[in-house]
């Protein structure tokens, strides 16, 4: 299998406090990995370095190959928006767009044609099954279809890795099994490479790999019996 995303000793510290320590971990093409630990094992930092968002202190990131961190950050902002999207815990949506806007910025901002990001956008909002509030502001959408607005909108730029920090962490659980359900989909049959944290343990098993993290080191790795099935 063809490997994506590829970390060699990360180590991370914020104030000598080291919150990741000689991480590395291979994500293969069609991956769609769950990273589980309690509060504070450092989750949300290790997306962030996978993600690019945040620079390891030591260690390295390549994406497709390439060195991320051996880019300016110019250039890493530019790979970032070709081939990720990321979906923040509390993904703020602009409050004065309508669903569709905001769906559309981030294809906006890319520089594609207008008719066709709307196009694009319109079929996402589709998939999300939002078609009914694309007319309306973020205030006026439950919070369910808020976080459906914001994975359209993580979709638009049509990204071969998507990271979500806890997708489903403000929701009930029937909104958030509907997520899951659009995440596995979107695994499955558009093979986009996901990689998410979450709390929640059922919705770890969604995907086919599940990494523990504590104290800011890899635990363990277990894999799921759905992609043991799969490999039967
Ligand atoms: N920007 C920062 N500055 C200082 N300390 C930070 C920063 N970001 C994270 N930390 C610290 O690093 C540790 C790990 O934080 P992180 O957010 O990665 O944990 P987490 O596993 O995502 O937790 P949670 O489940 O609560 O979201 C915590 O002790 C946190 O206080
Ligand atoms: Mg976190």
């Amino acid at each position: 299998m063809e490997i994506i995303l590829y970390a060699e000793g990360l180590f991370k510290s914020y104030n000598g406090n080291n919150v990741i320590k000689d991480i590395s971990l291979s994500v293969s093409k069609g991956d769609f990995l769950s990273i589980i630990g309690n509060s504070g094992a450092g989750k949300s930092t290790l997306l962030y370095l996978l993600a690019g968002i945040e620079k390891p202190d030591r260690g390295k990131v390549l994406l497709e190959g390439k060195d991320l961190f051996s880019l300016n950050d110019t250039e890493i902002a530019a790979v970032r928006a070709k081939k990720t999207s990321f979906v923040f815990q509390f993904d703020n949506l602009f409050q004065d767009l309508t669903v569709l806007e905001n769906v559309m910025l981030p294809g906006i901002i890319s520089g594609r044609k207008r008719k066709e990001i709307k196009n694009n956008a319109e079929l996402l909002i589709e998939y999300m099954h939002i078609s009914r509030i694309r007319d309306s502001k973020p205030s006026e959408i439950s919070g369910g279809e808020q976080q459906r607005t914001a994975l359209a909108r993580a979709m638009i730029t049509n990204p071969e890795i998507l990271f979500l920090d806890e997708p489903t962490g403000s929701l009930n659980s029937e909104a958030g099994n509907i997520i899951m359900d659009i995440l596995k989909n979107l695994n499955k049959e558009h093979k986009v490479t996901i990689i998410q944290v979450t709390h929640n343990i059922t919705n770890a098993q969604r995907g086919n790999r599940i990494i523990l993290l504590k104290d800011g080191v890899i635990q363990e790795e277990l894999t799921t019996e759905l992609d043991i099935n799969t490999k039967n």
